[in-house]
């Protein structure tokens, strides 16, 4: 079937069976590929994109459900929470293979729009259903307070 999705500020005109995943829509049909298919399950947080703003699991979202509506994803991220995120997860170093960072950078800047000064445990408990399995989680705190900080 034919759609339009919007993604990026960018309307696409899509052709895709009807259960077609977001996340395949946005890599294999839109060709952006900084979005990753980690589980396929809803469970690890590396295909996360926003809708209106709001971080989804696309891999678990049908592109036809969310026709019409605002899709960010890592290429289209430009918030000032998001630029400061990047910034610091450059300057610590945070990621280690870097498959799951999209996700994390995408979590983060979503955390620090609706809570620019969060705890540790706000952080943890935001960034929980973004697995890493080179095991950055230190890192990714510290560049969130970092990032915090800088926003401050
Ligand atoms: S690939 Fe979507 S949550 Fe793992
Ligand atoms: S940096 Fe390798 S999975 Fe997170």
């Amino acid at each position: 079937m034919s759609f339009t999705l919007n993604v990026n500020g960018v309307a696409h005109e899509i052709d895709a069976a009807p259960d077609t995943p977001l996340l395949w829509v946005i890599r294999d049909h839109i060709q952006l590929t900084g979005t990753k298919f980690g589980c396929g399950m809803a469970q690890c947080g590396s295909c996360t994109v926003y809708l209106n703003g709001q971080p989804i699991r696309a891999c678990v979202t049908p592109a036809v459900a969310v026709q019409g509506q605002q899709i960010t994803t890592i290429e289209g991220l430009e918030s000032k929470a998001a630029l400061a995120v990047q910034k610091a997860w450059d300057a610590l170093e945070v990621p280690q293979c870097g498959y799951c960072q999209s996700g994390q950078i995408m979590a983060a800047a979503a955390l620090l729009e609706q809570n620019p000064s969060p705890s540790d445990d706000d952080i943890d408990l935001a960034m929980n259903g973004n697995i890493c399995r080179c095991a950055t989680y230190v890192r990714i705190r510290k560049a969130i307070h970092a990032a915090a900080k800088d926003l401050a």
